[in-house]
Parts: C-alpha cells; structure tokens; sequence
C-alpha cells in the first residue's frame, strides 16, 4: 500500500521519480505528488487519481536541483483527494509516508491545541508537523528524525527531506518495507524494488527500526538510537523486462500467459530424476525436522490463502498430518493452543502483507517453527522466517494475483511430497505419479492458455449476467473461491465460491437463469457426487459453465459452455483449473471495460492491518 521513490543525483530526479512512481502504482493509485527541489527551494505538486493526472500537471514544469521524493498513495486516513496527497510539506520538511500512525489522536489533539494548522485528514502531516518542530529548534533532518520516531506509535516507514540539506534524504522502517539502491553516483529510496532495478541492482534492505542518510550520496544506516550500523548490499537479480508488459494488454494477462514458465522456475533446482522425487534444497528446516512435525499450520490472505487450503487437501492425504489453514487477519487475534511440534507455513507472494507477518512474530514467539512460501525474495515474511521455499514466479505487477497462485500451489505441493518422502507416508509409486503431474503441468497449462481465443469470445455474452456461482468439491473448492475472487476483483460483479455439496443448505435459493454458474468438475474420485450438485442446479435453471477434464460428453450435454482441461492426476487439477477461471475474470473484465491492472478500491500489497 502506497508507493514510495526518493532520488538524488545527478540526473532530474522529475523523470526518475515518476519513472518510480510508475511502476509503484500498483502498491496504491488514489493519488499521487511529489516535492522536487527547484533553485534551493522544496517545489510540491500533488494530484488526485491516478498518476497520468499528476505528470499532466508537471508537463512543462523543469525543477533545478539534485533531490526530489515522490508517492502514490492507497488512502488510509482522509478522501483520496489533493489536499490529502503526499508529499506533506510543513516548513522546510517534506515527506511521503506508508502506514498508519496509531496514536495519531493524541498528537492531533496536541498540535491543535498549541494552534497548529492542520491542512489535511492524513496521519502522515502530523509526522511533517513533529519534524518541523525539531528542525526549528535547530536538528539536521537525522537528529529530528530520530527525535521524532519514539513519538509515534503503528506500523508505518517514511522518507523525508529538508529545504535546508538539498542534498540529503532520510528514511525510516518500522512495518512497511523501505529500500535503498546505490547506483553509479546517484541514490534511490523507495518502497519496493521495481522503482529502482531500472537504476541498479544493489540494494539494502532495511529492517524494522532502521534508518538510512543519504548526504551527497554517501549513504549510512542507523539503528533507531542513533548507532551507526552495517548492512549487506545485495545483488538483484530480477531484470528490468520483467515488469514491462512485454506487447500484452495488461500485466494481468501477460502474467497469466507467464504461467508455463513460472511453474518451472517454481519447480527448479528441487526435482531428481534417477529416481523421480522432491529433494527441497535450502529450505533453511533439516529433513529431521521435516519428519517430526505433528501438525501444519497454513496462514494467508486472499489467493495465497485459497493457495494454502488447496494444500491442507494436498498435506493431509499425501502427508497424513493433520493441516489447519487460517486466514492471517483472523488467526492473529485467536486465543490459540498449538502442539509446539507444528510448523507454522506462511504463505504470501509480496511477503510484506501485514497481517500475516504479524501471525509470522506470534507463532515465532510462541516457539514455533515456520516455513515461508514468498515471491519476493529478502520481503520481510521471507527473511523473518525460519526457513523458506520461493515460488519463484517473476515481479507480479497486475493487482490480481494469478501467476503466484499457480506457483503458490505448486511450491506447497512440493513441500508436501518431500515430508511424504522423509516420512514414508506415501507410496513411492504414489509419490512418483504426483511428481510427474507436477513435471506435466507447464505443457498442460500451455494447452489451457490456448483457449484464449474462447474465453475473450464467451465474455461478449457473459456481460449481461450479474451473478456467478463457483462450485468445486475437495481439492478444486478453493479453486472455486478463488474464481469467485477473481471475478469480484476486477469485473465488480457478484460472485460466490461454494463447496458443491453445500448448495443445498441454503445458497440454491439464489439459483434461476439469471445466474452462471461455473462448475468445476474433473474426473477425480468425487466426480460422480460433484455432477449429482450440478445436475441439481441445472433443474432450477443455472446456465453452467463446466470445467471439466478430457472428453465428457455427458457434463457438456448439461453445460450451456464445455471446457475440457487436460486430464491429470487429481493432485495436478487446481493449477489446471485455475487458467479458465483466470482467463474468463479477465476477459470478462476487458468486455466490461474494467481496469484490469488498478481494479477500483485495492493495491497490490496489504502492509496495514
Ligand atoms: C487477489 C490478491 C490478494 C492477495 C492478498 C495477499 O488477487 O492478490 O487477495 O492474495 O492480499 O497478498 P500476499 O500474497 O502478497 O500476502
């Protein structure tokens, strides 16, 4: 949630900074500003809506000077409109901010009452106000900055700069993630890599409570008492191409066409061949540990939660222990007894999302072990972890998770079949034939993606329906709730995932031909009683879209549209399935005329509770 960039140097920072904000917009898109300094002076200029609104503003526009912040906001406090833009210019200080001040109510009633001016709703203004108070009294931007920090409370990381040091910028973590790239003589802060890999590919991560200087372009770091501290400079790999759109429409679709490769790199490095099976490399836990774990406990938000409970079906028959799933945001404030031998799996593909970082802390604390299931490498789910397997995916860009919960699955059905070798709860035979439903999948999804042409097809007639049904049963239900999830997201229409069998205890109600219902069917051993649930909403008038494996002639004759999905081992089905339930939100989005990448209300990763 919001977009951060800072650049000194000696290029205009206006190009680099919007540049930067560019490929942020995804992380918030309600607004947008920058302050840029202009012969000594600190220029601001902010704008609602999305960035296109703000470079309008700034065509023409030329600031003389070596430093400049920029952000793009998802509102927290206060109407996305100008006067709540960042950057919050108070005195000589500015700054962009990304988070929530909690305590945010007694440092306004204070302000106020010593007649302080406040001209925005936001949180972040009051952090200009408490900065400002220090630099009059004569502080460098560090020394206020410093000052400042144990004044507020909640998770929340800035970047600020000061009329007075044209050539510094100062930044602070406490929550939400803050980087620094050191380029050739120049200096990019930002909130996330893609703002700066076009720039360089070292970088600092900082960690919570971490402060970076740049004066002049020497950069040094501070713990938050002031102690200057060493970081590790990392190299990134990821290249600049990987958050173009590469000649695609969206990053949505170019990420669902990504798929067949994404799996591989998923699934790379952690495959022997002679003889087939999964040997987890570098996972940080010993096979020891693997064999020992009485329970698994999955935490996650969104798709990477429906990801986490395709897997609970995966680890309970495969592994044969028992696996809770919980949503992060619920899990952190439950009253919960855990056997200390669980290993507790998050799943996330920023790994940044608040809430299930917080889960993270509370089962570390609480002694246990944990395993984190990231896209991004060095996030801070990945490197708080214990131990760790990459999904390995590429630079999600599109709000709409896809790629990853492909991936996601895949990198959780390998963690399953390595502990089912350790602990020989699976056959060999067994195991080897889940193994190759795995090594299938990227030729098999390459055959679903040929249907491309289809789905942009059936959206045109799909445009006048305003509710949709998403049936599955066992493994393939949290498929269900995951097309559900890509329909609401991006097309705003109504939709539902449930579990087939459950229909009948209340949701058939909604049933008559005004509803679509999408069913997914493939041949697995709950077929026969997922066709029974079908049939059952074909006689109230449901027009079904079934997704169905190979030839099936009896599930087209009920269906007003057939999908065939290749056939697979039942293992294999969600990743397949999940193509047409991409592929028919996205379609369906475009003929409605949605903004596929930016869908109205969200940003990319959740960093607030
Ligand atoms: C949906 C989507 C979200 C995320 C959720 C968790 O398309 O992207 O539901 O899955 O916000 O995000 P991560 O996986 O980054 O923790």
């Amino acid at each position: 949630m919001c977009g951060i960039v800072g650049y000194w140097g000696p290029e205009k920072p206006k190009a680099i900074i919007l540049d930067g904000l560019r490929r942020l917009e995804y992380r918030g898109y309600d607004s947008t500003g920058v302050a840029i300094f202009d012969h000594g002076q600190l220029k601001v200029e902010r704008s609602p809506g999305k960035l296109h609104r703000l470079e309008e503003k700034l065509r023409g526009i030329e600031f003389e000077g070596p430093t400049g912040i920029g952000h793009t906001r998802w509102a927290t406090h206060g109407e996305p409109n100008e006067k709540n833009a960042h950057p919050h210019k108070v005195g000589g200080v500015a700054i962009v901010h990304n988070g929530i001040i909690e305590n945010y109510g007694s440092i306004q009633k204070r302000l106020v009452s010593e007649g302080v001016e406040l001209k925005s709703e936001t949180d972040s203004e009051l952090i200009a106000h408490l900065l400002d108070e220090k630099l009059r009294e004569g502080a460098t931007l560090l020394k206020a900055t410093l000052e400042v920090i144990p004044k507020l409370e909640g998770a929340y990381s800035i970047l600020v700069v000061n009329e007075k040091e044209p050539d510094s910028m100062v930044a602070f973590k406490n929550g939400p993630p803050m980087l620094v790239g050191l380029g050739n003589k120049e200096v990019i802060i930002a909130s996330d890599i893609q703002a700066v890999i076009t720039r360089t590919p070292r970088v600092v991560y900082l960690d919570d409570g971490e402060i970076v200087t740049s004066i002049k372009g020497a950069v040094k770091f501070y713990n938050s008492k002031g102690d200057e501290i060493r970081k590790d400079v990392h190299e990134v790999k990821w290249s600049q191409a990987m958050a173009e759109k590469a000649g695609f429409d969206h990053f949505m679709q170019k990420e669902i066409f990504e798929q067949p490769q994404a799996l591989r790199q998923t699934m790379e490095g952690h495959l022997e061949h002679e003889p087939l099976r999964v040997v987890l490399k570098s996972s940080g836990l010993t096979d020891d540990e693997y064999r020992n774990f009485k329970r698994i406990q999955l935490i996650a938000c969104g798709t990477s939660w429906h990801a986490a409970m395709v897997a609970k079906y995966v680890f309970e028959r495969v592994t044969g222990i028992p696996t809770d799933v919980d949503i992060a945001s619920e899990f952190h404030y439950r009253h919960l007894t855990l056997d200390p031998q669980t290993l507790a799996v998050t799943v996330s593909q920023s790994g940044e999302t608040a809430d299930t970082l917080a889960c993270l802390r509370r089962v570390k604390k609480m002694g246990l072990r944990t395993l984190s299931v990231c896209n991004v490498p060095h996030s801070s789910i990945d490197r708080e972890a214990h131990g760790r397997i990459y999904t390995n995916a590429g630079a999600e860009i599109g709000v709409c998770s896809t790629k990853s919960f492909t991936a996601q699955i895949v990198a959780l059905e390998l963690l399953s079949f390595h502990m089912a070798r350790l602990r020989k709860s699976c056959s060999d035979e067994e195991l080897k034939n889940y193994i190759s439903g795995l090594l299938a999948l990227p030729g098999q999804v390459e055959i679903c993606l040929n249907h491309d042409k289809w789905f942009r097809e059936a959206a045109q007639s799909l445009t006048k329906f305003r509710g949709f049904l998403y049936l599955g049963r066992g493994v393939n239900f949290p498929v269900a709730l995951e097309g559900a999830l890509k329909l609401k997201e991006i097309t705003y229409l109504h939709a539902e995932g449930y579990p087939s069998g459950e229909l009948k205890h209340g949701p058939i109600a909604l049933v008559d031909n005004n509803m679509i219902i999408v069913a997914l069917a493939p041949k697995d051993e709950l077929y026969e009683k997922n066709i029974s649930n079908i049939q059952e909403v074909k006689a109230r008038g449901g027009q079904i879209i079934a997704i169905g494996s190979g030839d099936d002639q009896g599930l087209e004759k009920i269906s007003k549209h057939y999908l065939s999905i290749p056939e697979a081992v039942w293992s294999a089905n969600p990743v397949l399935e999940s193509i047409p339930i991409q592929l028919l939100s996205y379609h369906l989005a475009v003929a409605l005329n949605r903004d596929v990448d930016q869908p109205r209300n969200l940003a990319k990763s959740v960093t607030v509770e």
